[in-house]
């Protein structure tokens, strides 16, 4: 294992923020996993875990250590039609789920092209196009560093909701995931509810996997900016989930305002309307700016610092509030 010191995260973050990590290192195995967090322990820090750097604000240099997670493998065992597939939490997350189609197990196809890890997966409960991995989790497995031990928790102890987990909350900082096991199907059953998916096939019910997850591969790259060429971290802020008597009264003011009921009788809103309607579409200040074509993303145009990000979304956090009394949370962890 190489403990290296001193190193720069600006190409292990997706914002491209050129904080520094006093100590680095890239673990692939259960037993370096051990010895990196035996090394934190020491120096009495708490280690900073890292995947693909895709939903993280780093606000400055990171004084302990950082792990990069790098355990890699992928398992699949069938039972009928069911096909169980475990894989490493430093399995990339678009790979797997290529690999899965290819393998013929369903059931990803929405989620393809979302950057990122695998063990990454269930902490905001990622989602797009009309799936959640909560659709397909079965079970996680990671090294809880309080109990010092290896536990899996079952799709349900996970508590997954949207863009929220147990790992957010109870187990935060303290549950590094291992390996995720998801349930996946040798026939096929199309998710095709998303309006911009279905608007796109010829005859969505009869669409087979290949043709969700090259259709959600277009719509994807037509509507995210690449962050290789402007840093991003996706949608930056949350949609907000308000009351339904909240969102009676603005629907009032607001007919346009987009939004969906969801199954609890909350009202999630579209992040992305509040901020385009604020005018901050396409605005820039600095070097920090929402992207011309996507309200919900903030791109970082010139290497500036995770505080320059937070401070300019700061504003649009509190404009939003005084036009609409709706409170916008930032999706990706800062630190
Ligand atoms: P990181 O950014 O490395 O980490 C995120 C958080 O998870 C950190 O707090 C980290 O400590 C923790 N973490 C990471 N790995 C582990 C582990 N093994 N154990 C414990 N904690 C861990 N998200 C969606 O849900 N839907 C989308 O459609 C989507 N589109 C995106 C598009 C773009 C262009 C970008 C840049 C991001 C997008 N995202 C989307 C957000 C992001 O891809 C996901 O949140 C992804 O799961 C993050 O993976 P990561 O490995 O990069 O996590
Ligand atoms: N809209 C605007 N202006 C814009 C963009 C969108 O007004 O510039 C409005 C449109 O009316 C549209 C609505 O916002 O109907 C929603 O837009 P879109 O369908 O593009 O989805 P989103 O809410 O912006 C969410 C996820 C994405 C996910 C897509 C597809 C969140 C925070 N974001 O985006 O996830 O890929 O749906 O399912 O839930 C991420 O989490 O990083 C992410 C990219």
């Amino acid at each position: 294992m190489n403990i290296m010191q001193n190193v720069d995260l600006a190409g292990f973050n997706t914002l491209a923020v050129p904080a520094r990590a006093a100590y680095f290192v890239e673990v692939t195995t259960l037993d370096e996993l051990q010895e990196a967090l035996a090394f934190s322990r020491q120096r009495n820090q708490a280690p900073v875990v890292l995947g693909g750097g895709s939903n993280v604000v780093l606000t400055g240099d990171i004084d302990g250590l950082v792990i990069r997670l790098a355990l890699r493998g992928v398992e699949c065992s069938e039972h009928g039609d069911e096909r169980l597939v475990t894989a490493a939490a430093g399995e990339n997350w678009h790979e797997l789920v290529c690999y899965c189609i290819a393998q013929g197990c369903y059931g990803l196809e929405n989620l393809i092209a979302i950057p990122g890890s695998v063990g990454a997966a269930p902490i905001q409960n990622i989602g797009a196009y009309g799936v959640e991995l909560s659709k397909v989790l079965e079970s996680v497995t990671g090294w809880d560093c309080e109990q010092s031990q290896l536990r899996t928790l079952s799709a349900e102890q996970c508590q997954l909701s949207y863009r929220d987990s147990i790992f957010k909350h109870e187990l935060k900082d303290r549950f590094i995931i291992t390996s995720v096991c998801l349930r996946l199907s040798a026939i096929a059953h199309p998710e095709v509810s998303y309006p911009a998916l279905r608007a796109e096939l010829s005859d969505p019910e009869q669409a087979s996997p290949q043709q969700i997850a090259e259709h959600v591969a277009v719509i994807r790259a037509a509507k995210l900016p690449d962050y290789r060429r402007e840093p991003n971290a996706g949608s930056f802020f949350k949609n907000p989930l308000i009351s339904a008597e909240k969102a009676t009264e603005l629907l009032g003011q607001y007919p346009s305002l987009a939004h969906w009921p969801m199954p609890n009788g909350q009202v999630k809103l579209a992040a992305a309307w509040l901020v385009d309607q604020s005018g901050w579409k396409g605005r820039r200040e600095g070097g920090v700016g929402i992207h011309p074509k996507q309200a919900i993303v903030v791109v970082n145009y010139d290497a500036c610092s995770g505080r320059d990000i937070l401070a300019f979304a700061a504003q649009i956090q509190a404009d939003v509030l005084r036009k609409y009394g709706v409170t916008l949370d930032i999706e990706p962890r800062v630190y």
